[in-house]
């Protein structure tokens, strides 16, 4: 019995050695190790044996399946490692190869002169407010002293859904909403859309960007309001640009005027983005009517407070050079990567 197992244990190391795959391991593995292999049939025939034989050799055949299994796990870990180095070799990644481009968009020239805005103006204790784009004509014109008759009411300059209900034609009813609902001090900047029934050419869009700013406390003057523009128009398009009023008529505000800042490209000598005139139309400002606080339970007595409102595109255009508001709203991926 000796002799065979000795036969078989070097029979299986030769074969060991001819192995060319897993697979074949694995057969090799049943062939001498499994239930109907050899050693298990030696294994099973110690009963015949003497008694006192039977001991020995069955350590005998122990120590020589012990002695394949080691070797058979052996040569596995090798292959598999041979196998590891063989697929990493395959796989070795080419770093001169071009890789594939993710297309990030990039930020809307409006969106970036809202956020900007908005920054400059938090830098300057404002807090951000928000109004309804279906608004009530009440809020867009009534409140905001434009009654019945206005002109500005005509259903050609904004989108009527009812008699009642319009699309806002632009963002100052957020003013007479926060004002009802907020006691003063009041520091706010209302960025939105609004819309008017306008056709589409270079300069118009019946739908736009608006920011609306609004300050309500005691002893608000002109100057305050004067003061907060030329911040603004220094932080927003440089340290240099000069601030202009021109009186003008808004029916929220008395005394009203329209704010002109001198070119940023040009500096003041005439320029085509400032079309010759050294000066840039910005916004529309004034001192809050006594008629609008009023109408939204505030005092005039005791209270005063300048707005302002001012279109997006109008700062955009200029701002980045660009002459026609259509491109604005196109999303031509070649327009907007340029910014
Ligand atoms: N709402 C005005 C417009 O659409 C802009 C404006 C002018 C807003 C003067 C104001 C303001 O708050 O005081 O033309």
């Amino acid at each position: 019995m000796e002799e065979k197992i000795r036969t078989l244990l070097e029979q299986a190391k030769a074969e060991l050695k001819s192995v060319a795959n897993i697979q074949e391991l694995a057969d090799l593995k049943v062939k001498y190790l499994g239930k109907k292999s050899e050693f298990t049939a030696l294994l099973k025939g110690l009963g015949e044996l003497p008694v006192e034989q039977r001991p020995q050799m069955g350590n005998l055949v122990n120590a020589a399946k012990v002695e394949i299994e080691d070797l058979i796990t052996d040569f596995e870990n090798q292959m598999q490692a041979k196998e590891l180095e063989e697929k990493l070799k395959k796989e070795k990644i080419d770093v001169t190869m071009p890789s594939n481009v993710q297309k990030i968009g990039s930020v809307h020239p409006i969106t970036k002169i809202i956020d900007e805005v908005k920054d400059i103006f938090i830098g300057m204790g404002y807090k951000i407010a928000d109004g309804p784009e279906i608004e009530k004509a009440e809020y867009n014109f009534d409140k905001l002293n434009t009654p019945k008759g206005h002109p500005a009411r005509d259903l050609q300059d904004t989108f009527y859904i009812t008699e009642d209900i319009v699309l806002r034609s632009q963002t100052s009813p957020v003013q007479a909403r926060v004002m009802e609902t907020e006691k003063p001090p009041i520091k706010i900047i209302c960025p939105g859309t609004v819309y008017r029934s306008d056709s589409v050419d270079a300069t118009h869009s019946p739908v736009f960007h608006q920011i609306e700013g609004l300050v309500i406390d005691k002893k608000v003057t002109m100057a305050d309001l004067k003061g907060t523009l030329e911040m603004f128009a220094k932080k927003c398009l440089g340290e240099n640009t000069k601030i202009r009023f021109r009186p003008h008529h808004f029916p929220f505000t008395e005394p009203s005027a329209e704010a002109d800042v001198s070119c940023f490209v040009c500096g003041g000598k005439g320029c085509r983005v400032c079309k010759g005139e050294g000066w840039i139309e910005l916004l529309g400002c004034g001192m809050v009517h006594p008629n609008v606080l009023r109408s939204c339970n505030i005092d005039p007595e005791e209270y005063s407070g300048f707005a302002f409102g001012f279109g997006v595109e109008r700062i955009a255009m200029a701002k980045y050079g660009i002459d026609d508001m259509r491109l604005l709203f196109e999303n031509d991926i070649r327009f907007l990567k340029q910014f």
